[in-house]
């Protein structure tokens, strides 16, 4: 295939039974290495907020970072990370979320957003939506508006999409 065909899925690689049995990883490292492709998943995410405000991008650990600051830089806006228990160094606000086996906290540090700003919040995957649920609880918590969320890879039948929906978000994502 020539790379001028080729579309964002194509950059992202699928290694089966990672981390667990029975898991199909996507693994967007694929993606991020062809600068070809990193570029393609950066225009086409902010695609859709053509024309809108945006203040902030706020990404969710650990891929969110990259594509996230990539975007940021892109929009010339900053960027502010949702990182996981404990990594933050300053005073911060935390949100429990479900894992598929367990649970697990993130936490954005408490003056990382000022009232009414609008925020793009950003990741590489959406699943059941567990994490970006968290992730955008955090943003309102701190008055944030979020104007949207923007993934490269949307799993449908884990529900992500319906559940970030049923909240009022406004969700995009590259590929299935
Ligand atoms: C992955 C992915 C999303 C999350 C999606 O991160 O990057 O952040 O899972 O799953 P969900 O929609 O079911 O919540 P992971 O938890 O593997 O963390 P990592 O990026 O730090 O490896
Ligand atoms: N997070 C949850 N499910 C995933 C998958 N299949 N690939 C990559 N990240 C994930």
């Amino acid at each position: 295939m020539g790379a001028g065909s080729k579309t964002v899925k194509d950059y992202i690689r699928t290694i089966v039974d990672f981390p667990h049995e029975g898991i199909m990883f996507r693994d967007v490292t694929t993606l991020f290495a062809d600068p070809r492709g990193f570029r393609m998943a950066v225009d086409q995410m902010l695609h859709p907020y053509a024309g809108s405000r945006i203040d902030k991008v706020v990404g969710l650990e650990a891929r969110g970072f990259i594509i996230g600051g990539a975007i940021a830089h892109q929009l010339s806006t900053g960027f502010v990370p949702i990182r996981k228990k404990g990594k933050l160094p300053g005073p911060t606000i935390s949100e429990e979320y479900q894992l598929e086996y367990g649970e697990a906290v993130m936490e954005i540090h408490d003056d990382a957003i000022a009232p009414g700003e609008k925020v793009l919040l950003v990741d590489d995957l959406l699943a059941t939506g567990g994490t970006a649920e968290a992730g955008i609880k955090l943003v309102e918590r701190l008055g944030g508006e979020i104007v949207g969320c923007a993934f490269i890879v949307d799993l449908p039948d884990l529900g992500g999409r319906r559940r970030l929906e049923a909240m009022g978000m406004d969700v995009h994502a590259l590929c299935a």
